[in-house]
């Protein structure tokens, strides 16, 4: 992800410092442990804006930004909505169930079409690993990877950490604007459950491993990928109960039914008896552990309905992070940067400026 296509005032726009081909957000592969921290950092100023009366900027006036979901949702579509419309961009969302689609039009031609009309930028979920990236090869717009298959979600893992960096700043008494990467240097994180089938997974290990957190995958074998070769973890366990004291975070995955995941445990019962953070496993957390879930959740099944809801648990904020860090990632794709500044264009969003009519 970096700059976005020039339009006006061409020599002033440069691309902010992140990785990647300048237009698309679809791994956090293009990001690296600095864009990473970009767009934690851009972040900040749309958390404010959050928090404002009319929690609405005029920075994207005039774009046009399509969601294409082409697989369920109910955090992300919403929260990429919300986002582009505090934005002040029009939003164009696209339903699968009352498209041509339907009649047959393929993949291809519905997203030319689409983007025929003036699109800015699609946000694209696809049940095919790659189909992102596919349409980033059709269309000019930037394309921003919303979950593709097993592939990679890079703006959950960007909540994610958004959400751990608030939350060291707060128990630091820090301002957040002094927590960046160093602080997550030696993070203990535990990824517990479903990964094989976890796009979730994915993203957030390449995410919290540039950052330079330790990871311990927690899976019965059968649930962890075929091979492990270049995925930056610290461990794998197959006891959870060992690994839980030891950990600051502990991220539970979904059980992925819908992919077959129930296949791949002898029992739904089993698989909470062994990785389920139940009301027992939850007593074994360190003092100060959090708890987090990408959603949606199965209360009974990866979480005890009591665990999710414990003050510990941050998984509706996880959920408010969203919206400020997906403004972030359009801001800075499709946004005006001048001279390579984001964070001086960000400043410019502060109190005082910025401001439009609901
Ligand atoms: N976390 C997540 O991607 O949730 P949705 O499937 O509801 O978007």
């Amino acid at each position: 992800m970096t700059v976005p296509a020039p339009r006006a005032e061409a020599d002033e726009v440069k691309a902010p410092a992140v990785t990647g081909d300048g237009r698309h957000l679809l791994s956090i592969a293009d990001l690296g442990a600095e864009g990473i921290e970009e767009v934690l950092r851009v972040s900040d100023a749309f958390v404010e804006v959050a928090r404002r009366p009319i929690p609405k900027v005029p920075a994207l006036r005039g774009r046009t930004v399509v969601t294409l979901f082409a697989e369920e949702s109910t955090r992300t579509r919403f929260s990429f909505e919300t986002a582009a419309k505090r934005l002040s961009a029009d939003v164009l969302s696209f339903a699968v169930a009352s498209s041509s689609l339907k009649k047959g039009e393929s993949l291809r031609d519905t997203v030319e079409t689409v983007a025929a009309m003036g699109v800015d930028a699609f946000i694209v979920r696809h049940a095919s690993a790659g189909a992102p990236a596919q349409v980033a090869r059709w269309v000019d717009a930037s394309v921003i990877n919303a979950g593709d298959g097993w592939h990679e979600h890079p703006t959950q893992a960007l909540l994610d950490c958004y959400t751990i960096r608030q939350v060291l700043a707060e128990r630091s008494g820090q301002s957040i604007a002094d927590v960046g990467i160093k602080d997550f240097a030696g993070l203990r994180v535990a990824i517990v459950g479903d990964v094989a089938h976890s796009r979730v997974a994915r993203s957030g290990v390449l995410a919290l491993s540039a950052l330079g957190a330790e990871i311990t995958l927690v899976a019965p074998g059968s649930l962890l990928p075929p091979s492990l070769e270049g995925w930056p973890v610290t461990g794998v366990s197959h006891d959870l109960d060992s690994v839980l004291p030891t950990v600051d975070v502990c991220y539970l995955l979904r059980l992925q039914t819908e992919r077959g995941a129930g296949s791949y445990v002898p029992t739904l019962r089993e698989y909470t008896a062994g990785y389920g953070l139940t009301v027992r496993r939850a007593g074994l957390l360190a003092e100060g552990a959090l708890v987090m879930h990408p959603g949606p959740m199965n209360r009974g099944v990866e979480i005890a309905d009591e665990v999710a809801d414990l003050p510990r648990s941050v998984v509706l904020r996880q959920v408010a992070n969203g919206v400020a860090v997906r403004m972030a990632v359009l801001f800075l794709l499709l946004g005006q940067v001048v001279g390579g500044d984001a964070a001086g264009a960000v400043a410019g969003l502060g109190p005082g400026f910025g401001a439009v009519d609901g």
